[in-house]
């Protein structure tokens, strides 16, 4: 059997990841998970059909410290069911499933719902465990116990330290005992690195390309792969009510077109929580703008003052330079400002945490 120590070090040897103490320092927690899984199940006369508990894992820390690329590497490794989802996204589905149970009759919801999960997974690998919304946080305490009850194994990334989770949300005593049984649970292990990996993945490269055909398509399509490591999946946002979907979502990159972010009906709010939900926008496409598609050019602006603030880094290709994409019409003075922001965008230390 190849440890995860030992295929990090065949990662850094192929030179595809650079040596790092502190994500080395990790591995042996992931190693240990998996150990434990890989023990036979006892079954007998006398036993519960569930397996001891297994300690999951909490790993938290900065952007770009490679969290999510060492559970990957965690995840691929198991033998067993495990399921690697973002966490939204999950958190979407027992919403959508709960409401089911409750359309035919179900009383408490979450007992069907933790049970069909829990049998369908022994491992939940969440990437990016936040908790924003009033809704998610009155039932995740409820649902993770009962996922722990009947034996899943959980192990997830985060920004953010356990006690910070829905920090300042609404009725926020109902919600620590969601962090009481996250810290029993699993171990919690903050990923110290110095290096945010996906800046220096990114600086140095060319981020915005003016479409010169198949070969910008390309690089582009390198700089996905090389960003999103895998197979992606939409992320659907839920914002009062309506749904606004991202196509293409992976390690906290997404990858969009113009069209798809511009040309439909969406809204400021949109735009702050498509900021708020990704860590790099790949946006495609973006045609010269006047007043024929001046709705297009005015959403435009707003998801890039959206991304300014949030410090999302874009990875863009359009139909000219910032300066000459909006030249002529109505609006051409406000978007002096959004071409001087696409301007500063491309810098390399643009968007930095530290
Ligand atoms: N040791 C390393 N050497 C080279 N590249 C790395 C290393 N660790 C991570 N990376 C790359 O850096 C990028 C960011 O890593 P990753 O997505 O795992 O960060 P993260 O900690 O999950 O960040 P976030 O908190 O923003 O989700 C990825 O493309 C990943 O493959
Ligand atoms: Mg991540």
């Amino acid at each position: 059997m190849t440890t995860l120590p030992e295929i990090y070090a065949a990662k850094i040897a192929a030179g595809e990841l650079h040596a790092d103490d502190a994500q080395e320092a990790v591995l042996p927690q992931f190693e240990r998970i998996r150990a434990e899984l890989a023990k036979p199940v006892k079954k007998g006369w006398f036993r519960k059909a569930t397996p001891d508990p297994v300690e999951g894992l909490y790993l938290w820390g900065g952007v770009g410290r490679g969290k999510s690329m060492l559970m990957d590497l965690f995840v691929d490794s198991l033998d067993v069911p495990v399921r690697r989802v973002h966490f939204h996204a999950f958190m979407q589905e027992i919403h959508e499933a709960m409401h089911k149970a409750r359309k035919s009759g179900v009383e408490d919801a979450i007992q069907p719902v933790a049970k069909a999960v829990a049998e369908s997974v022994r491992v939940l690998a969440f990437d990016e465990m936040q908790i924003t919304d009033i809704t998610d946080a009155m039932i995740v305490g409820r649902l993770f116990e009962q996922l722990f009850e009947a034996g899943t194994v959980v192990v997830t990334t985060s920004n953010r330290v356990p006690d910070d989770l829905y920090k300042d949300g609404l009725n926020r005593q109902l919600f620590l005992p969601f962090i009481g049984l996250i810290k029993e649970r699993l171990r919690v292990w903050e990923l110290v690195s110095p290096v945010d990996y996906r800046q220096n993945r990114l600086s140095g490269n060319q981020v915005y390309f003016v479409q010169a055909g198949t070969e910008a398509r390309a690089q582009i399509r390198a700089i996905w792969q090389d960003l999103s490591g895998g197979t992606a999946d939409p992320l659907v946002l839920t914002i009062k009510g309506r749904k606004v979907e991202l196509p293409a979502f992976r390690n906290g990159v997404a990858r969009a077109t113009f069209f798809d972010l511009c040309s439909k009906m969406l809204g400021p709010g949109d735009y702050l929580a498509i900021a708020d939900a990704v860590k790099v926008l790949i946006l495609e496409d973006i045609p010269r703008l006047s007043r024929h598609n001046f709705n297009e050019a005015k959403r435009f602006v707003t998801l890039i003052d959206a991304l300014y603030e949030a410090k999302v880094r874009l990875i863009c290709s359009a139909a000219a330079e910032p300066e000459m994409l909006y030249v002529e019409g109505e609006g051409t003075f406000e978007f002096e400002r959004t071409a001087s922001r696409l301007r500063e965008m491309q810098d390399a230390e643009w968007g930095q945490s530290d």
